[in-house]
């Protein structure tokens, strides 16, 4: 019994934690991504929602932390881990462009992210 309760407990800690990603699997990671991305797209222009795209972009980055130690299941690994530390370093930038109020450069690297995305798709999904 006092065991069931400490898995009960941990699973709560967890969850609460936030650890959530780690659990997920790549498909899953990258749907929340996608959810995440359309709302910081959507809201791109509108300053006063900057400090939340900040954070909209630091869960991207975890998202993708994740996603880096994840198997497509098809081409070089290398490659796969390379393209998704670009999109980490472009999520880093949109982060600091949102910090730093600079709109413009948050919508310039939403066209880098879109880019590199799409050789992502084209080359593992
Ligand atoms: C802004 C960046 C990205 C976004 C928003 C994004 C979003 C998505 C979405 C929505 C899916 C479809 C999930 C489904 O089937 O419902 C997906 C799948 C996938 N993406 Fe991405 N992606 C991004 C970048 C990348 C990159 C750079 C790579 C590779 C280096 C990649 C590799 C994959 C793979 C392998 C799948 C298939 C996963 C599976 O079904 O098991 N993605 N992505």
């Amino acid at each position: 019994m006092k065991n069931v309760r400490k898995v009960i407990f941990a699973t709560m800690l967890i969850a609460t934690l936030g650890f959530g990603a780690e659990l997920l699997s790549l498909k899953a990671n990258m749907k929340q991504t996608s959810a995440l991305l359309k709302q910081v797209t959507q809201s791109v222009n509108d300053s006063t929602k900057n400090a939340a795209n900040a954070d909209n972009a630091a869960k991207m980055i975890e998202l993708f932390k994740t996603a880096r130690n994840q198997t497509p299941g098809v081409g070089s690994f290398s490659e796969y881990q390379s393209l998704i530390d670009q999109c980490i370093a472009e999520f880093t930038n949109l982060q600091k462009a949102f910090q730093n109020n600079d709109n413009k450069e948050a919508l310039s690297t939403i066209q880098k992210l879109n880019q590199i995305k799409k050789e992502g798709h084209d080359k593992f999904n």
